[in-house]
């Protein structure tokens, strides 16, 4: 008796203690909208259901954003007396159900944010002991993501902490897409493919090329910075659990050629493509970086190969990634502040890839080159390839040998 009790007892601390997340979901990186990098704790009812008709009638919702995810600062400042979270009043007047609601009725999916601490970084109520109760709660209002941060976690471990709330979502009930967000501290790569869909690699992006904004206690990166932190990270990534550089800052003030290098870079990196910007007051350059459907597929192609920095010679990077059916993803990256000639002769390199096994032999294969930007075909790998690249920007090419 007292063995089988044991037994039974070991039974339940095991099945408490590991992950088990919902099958299925994200098996592309998730394509959305979040509200954070451009409204901060500024948001509110009216706001959310303008985006989400932007993110129909702009074509967002066309080109693959399902996600409107609102971020830090939906709450009030307390719990209700059933221990519920409660949306803040001011901000959202009929409640947030009704919201949600209205978001599904687009077509569209909803998420919410909250933070594995006693509080958010906003300082709003944290889910730290209420992980069941609120995982209810969140199904009950039928929302389909959660983003979920790390602050004001007191030395808690982050394991045990993200994999507490992955089983409790799925104990409520409702496939959500789970996202990690403890800016790659605790390795979740290393720990998280059956906890969630993705994971933050590092600390919060700024709209920046190629620089760090020093807070004092906290330090923002921008995009090359955070690009260069992926490296090492790729072979933890696939179909259903994805590194996360971080939301997307296009359409926020940098260059239009850095938008179109950023938004590149994150396709190459099969990065979750979540947007920051203003839909509402969007230029059409923001609109086509956004909405490029064959980028977008690089992104999204479905062999779920994360890609690499291949090469750098004077600030010339070469990203590749490996995409399905026998298909490369080719992207010149000009870091440097002045334009760059580049006359590249495929007949010299020969890329084995050691994560994904891949080939790209331009020696004993011809492949048909077609430039993502340009959405035109522009040769094969026969001749070598002569172009310009101004400062800060990209030439991103597929290589498919289907002539
Ligand atoms: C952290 C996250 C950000 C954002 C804010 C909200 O900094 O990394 O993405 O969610 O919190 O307070």
């Amino acid at each position: 008796m007292k063995i089988q009790l044991l037994f039974i007892a070991y039974l339940f601390c095991f099945t408490t203690i590991k992950a088990q997340k919902y099958e299925g979901l994200a098996l592309t990186p998730p394509m959305g909208w979040n509200s954070w990098n451009t409204f901060q704790t500024n948001i509110s009812d009216k706001l959310v259901r303008e985006i989400a008709d932007e993110m129909v009638s702009s074509g967002m919702k066309d080109a693959g954003y399902i996600y409107l995810v609102l971020d830090d600062g939906w709450m009030a400042k307390e719990r209700d007396s059933n221990g519920n979270l409660v949306p803040d009043p001011k901000k959202f007047p009929g409640g947030i159900k009704v919201l949600i609601d209205y978001v599904h009725s687009k077509g569209l999916k909803f998420g919410l944010y909250n933070c594995a601490g006693t509080k958010t970084c906003a300082g709003y109520p944290g889910t730290r002991g209420y992980e069941y109760h609120d995982a209810r709660f969140y199904a009950s209002l039928g929302i389909d993501y959660l983003k979920y941060d790390w602050c004001n976690t007191e030395g808690i471990n982050a394991k045990e902490a993200y994999t507490t709330m992955s089983n409790a979502l799925h104990i409520a009930g409702r496939p959500i897409v789970f996202s990690l967000c403890e800016w790659g501290n605790n390795k979740p790569w290393e720990w998280a493919q059956n906890v969630g869909e993705l994971w933050r690699t590092t600390g919060d992006i700024t709209a920046k090329f190629d620089g760090i904004l020093d807070h004092g206690t906290w330090k923002q990166l921008g995009v090359m910075p955070i690009a260069d932190l992926q490296n090492g990270l790729r072979k933890y990534a696939g179909p259903g659990h994805w590194n996360d550089p971080d939301m997307l800052e296009v359409g926020n003030g940098m260059t239009v050629n850095e938008d179109r290098a950023h938004f590149s870079l994150w396709s190459i990196l099969a990065a979750p493509l979540i947007a920051g910007n203003d839909l509402r007051k969007m230029s059409k350059e923001t609109i086509e970086i956004l909405t490029n459907k064959e980028v977008i597929a690089i992104d999204q192609d479905k062999a779920g190969m994360e890609g690499y920095k291949y090469k750098v010679k004077d600030s010339l990077e070469i990203w590749v990634r490996p995409l399905s059916e026998g298909d490369w993803a080719f992207c010149f990256l000009n870091r440097s502040i002045s334009q760059k000639n580049i006359d590249f002769n495929w007949q010299s390199d020969v890329i084995f890839d050691t994560v994904s096994k891949r080939e790209l032999n331009t020696k004993t294969n011809i492949y048909k080159l077609r430039d993502l930007w340009l959405k035109k075909d522009v040769g094969t790998t026969k001749k070598p390839l002569k172009a310009i690249i101004p400062a800060h920007d990209v030439l991103i090419l597929r290589l498919s040998t289907k002539l």
